[in-house]
């Protein structure tokens, strides 16, 4: 028998409680040995579940327990999970966690404390949800180089602008409606403002990069600013506008990555991806692209995660060495203002198409209804984030920006 303990009954450690409890059998049979959920953590009162007799408000209670060989850590944040989990680590039990803040500020450490003592950090569920994506990345497509990663990873983004796309709500309208489903948090920042799917976007990268990308070296920028005139000029134009993790190899020790919202065209895939749904584009130099697509977000899909890396832990007889990643050298990162792909704008004021060409080159402008005589609208070619920001610094005071999206290069 494992024993097992959960450290947060929330969302996600009370799927995995419940899971544990009601596939008891099935998941003996595939672990090959019972798991036995012993103790869990947390501050509340939980007087009404089936475990009620195993909930425990004190730390130590799990940590000095040797019977307890996998400890789930789904109490979110960074303290105390950080140091919750390390300290489990140090006394040789495995940990599966689903808190992607402490992969991607902490991973790099947490990995290495786990190899030193011979057992696993596990952390499935911190991308996409319920969609395997750690695993097939680090063993199925162990063949490969990972070349490229982009993404939607945000499920509450990606409701929000499937709203507004496809039912032309606003942008506050479509979040009061997330908020009312329970898909987004009182306080939706972290979501809206691309820290989620940031932080989401730096496991994958470190992972395909071998070191740790730090979520305050990556540019990221959220949705709250995007419009339905946005929205009609993009689909107008054959675009669809999505929230986008994105990472590229640039050279051995140099990579770019960044979180914005995008116009992606019609025909990509990713473009078709709606609702609460993730989807994870992977480009490796043998197998090619890959596309993972799921529910990134919800009690059960990401319990179901959490539970398989469990699984895979009473499996196996040895720790997972390959599964790592080196702390970063500062500035394996590119500046942003290296980036190079087209933009879409939208502007007010006095300037016309010829002026705007004269600035930005080449373009393809863009209408819709109801247009007023003193917007433009257009599709720039390609070019660097520097060169457009210097454009821009040439608009006179007549002219405002209204809308500033990348197209997804
Ligand atoms: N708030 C996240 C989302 C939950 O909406 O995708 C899963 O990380």
């Amino acid at each position: 028998m494992i024993k097992i303990a959960l450290m947060g009954h929330g969302v996600v450690g009370s799927g995995v409680a419940e899971l544990l409890e009601d596939k008891s059998r099935e998941l003996e049979h595939k672990a090959g040995e019972t798991l036995s959920c012993a103790k869990i953590l947390d501050l509340r009162d939980f007087p009404d579940t089936p475990y009620a007799d195993r909930f425990t408000k004190d730390f130590n209670e799990i940590v000095s327990d040797s019977a307890i060989q996998i400890v789930v850590e789904a109490m979110g944040g960074l303290h105390p999970a950080y140091e919750f989990v390390k300290a489990c680590l140090e006394k040789g039990k495995s940990v599966v966690t689903s808190n992607k803040e402490l992969v991607a500020e902490k991973g790099s450490e947490l990995l290495r404390l786990a190899k030193e003592k011979n057992v696993n950090f596990f952390f499935e569920a911190s991308v996409g949800g319920g969609i395997p994506i750690i695993r097939p990345m680090h063993l199925c497509l162990a063949a490969n180089q990972i070349d490229e990663i982009y993404g939607i990873l945000n499920g509450t983004t990606n409701f929000i602008l499937t709203k507004m796309i496809k039912e032309q709500m606003t942008f506050q309208d479509a979040l009061l409606l997330a908020q009312k489903l329970g898909y987004a948090e009182k306080d939706p920042s972290a979501d809206v403002d691309g820290v989620d799917a940031c932080r989401k976007i730096c496991i994958l990268a470190s992972l395909a990069f071998g070191r740790q990308i730090y979520p305050r070296e990556v540019y990221t920028e959220g949705i709250s600013k995007i419009t339905l005139e946005d929205v009609e000029y993009a689909k107008n134009a054959g675009y669809a506008i999505k929230l986008i993790g994105q990472a590229k190899r640039l050279s051995k020790d140099k990579c770019c990555v960044l979180v914005s919202p995008a116009f992606v065209p019609i025909d990509n895939q990713l473009s078709g991806i709606d609702d609460v749904f993730n989807g994870v584009l992977i480009k490796g130099d043998a197998a090619g692209e890959v596309l993972f697509y799921g529910k990134g977000a919800g009690k059960l899909p990401t319990a179901s995660a959490v539970v398989a890396d469990i699984v895979h832990i009473a499996k196996s007889s040895h720790t997972s060495l390959s599964l790592t990643w080196e702390d970063s050298n500062a500035d394996s990162v590119a500046d942003i203002s290296t980036y190079e792909n087209a933009f879409y704008y939208r502007l007010r004021g006095s300037i016309s198409p010829k002026k705007a060409e004269e600035l930005w080159g080449p373009l393809t402008f863009l209408s819709r209804k109801g247009q007023p005589a003193d917007e433009i609208a257009f599709l720039t070619g390609c070019m660097l984030q520097a060169r457009a920001a210097a454009i821009e610094q040439k608009l006179g005071g007549q002219t405002e920006i209204l809308g500033k999206i990348r197209l997804l290069a």
